[in-house]
């Protein structure tokens, strides 16, 4: 038994940095280009791995170089994969870093992960069902994270959905969750109020709460930290200062497999969304997504534990 499973999309990231990004026909040179793994659901894998969790990766792969690099990235990080891979070809995702802010700008193309049906859901029903913590984002087709969280919830699982990219949910699917945890674009999508400051991000917690969410809504909020919002505590996480940022591209993964191992072993979620904000805080000062998890021991040095 696993006790953490998570459900989602690898792909190849294809990280490009320039000054800016180029108009439309034109041609520009870049600074320096990295290849490596990426996608939020294997990069949340990753992190929740090297965090602690026994996790189980549920996804679609092809038989190709990049599904390979999946292999071997869950390999190192000891993520035990539930894959099926088959003709269709890993995808990959254009990723632009602006040189100097270090913001970044994606195109994530899923490849085999967007094949990822109910059926598929179905085959792995006990698995999913079997888990004490179950995540999902929304990479792969929404009937797929759809149909997952409701046997999650069967099965008494505690539930998360980290609802990137930004999109609209069917009704009822925040009625699955326990925790939702979106950045403040993403928050907006749900709520239709746009997320700004503390103050925002608490109506926008407010509101996920009336839609349906079980346990609390935690509100991902870059450089200010993360909002903890549930119908007893508005709790303000400040973000960790844990050295210079180089990248922030997989920094909403990091929060989402820290705070997944952190509930899995039994924390309180709002102590697990102080371990999921340092998990992030580190994984900021280093480049790439997957590679720039930290372990649980560098968590709980920036935890002061
Ligand atoms: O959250 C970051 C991830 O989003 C990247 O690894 C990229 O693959 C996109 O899916
Ligand atoms: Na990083």
């Amino acid at each position: 038994m696993s006790d953490i499973v998570i459900l989602g999309v690898f792909v190849a990231d294809t990280a490009y940095r320039a000054d800016r990004q180029p108009r439309m026909g034109e041609t520009i040179l870049g600074r320096s280009f990295a290849l490596g793994p990426g996608g939020k659901g294997s990069n949340q894998a990753v992190a929740a791995a090297r965090a602690g969790g026994r996790v189980t990766f549920l996804s679609k792969l092809g038989r190709d170089t990049f599904g390979d690099m999946a292999m071997d990235t869950w390999a190192a990080a000891g993520v035990v994969p539930a894959v099926e891979r088959g003709e269709t070809p890993t995808g990959a995702a254009y990723i632009f870093i602006e040189e100097g802010s270090g913001d970044n700008a994606i195109i994530i193309a899923p490849g085999a992960a967007a094949e990822i049906d109910a059926a598929f859901i179905d085959q792995h029903a006990g698995l999913i069902g079997s888990a004490r913590v179950f995540v999902t984002q929304l990479e792969q087709p929404m009937q797929a994270a759809l149909r997952a969280l409701t046997v999650a919830r069967k099965g008494r699982a505690i539930t998360v959905l980290n609802p990137a990219p930004a999109a609209e949910l069917p009704d009822g699917m925040l009625a699955l969750c326990d925790y939702v945890t979106p950045n403040e674009t993403e928050a907006e999508a749900l709520t239709g109020l746009a997320v700004t400051d503390l103050d925002t991000a608490r109506r926008a917690g407010r509101a996920l709460l009336a839609q349906g969410v079980r346990r609390a809504a935690i509100l991902t909020l870059g450089a200010q930290g993360a909002l903890f919002h549930s119908a007893d505590r508005s709790i303000h996480v400040p973000a960790f200062d844990a050295g210079p940022v180089v990248e922030t591209t997989g920094a909403g993964d990091a929060f989402n497999g820290g705070f997944a191992a952190a509930v899995a072993e039994g924390m309180d979620p709002e102590e697990a969304t102080r371990f999921g904000c340092a998990t992030a805080a580190i994984s900021v000062t280093r480049p790439g997504t997957a590679p720039s998890m930290p372990d649980r021991a560098e968590v709980l040095a920036l935890l002061g534990r």
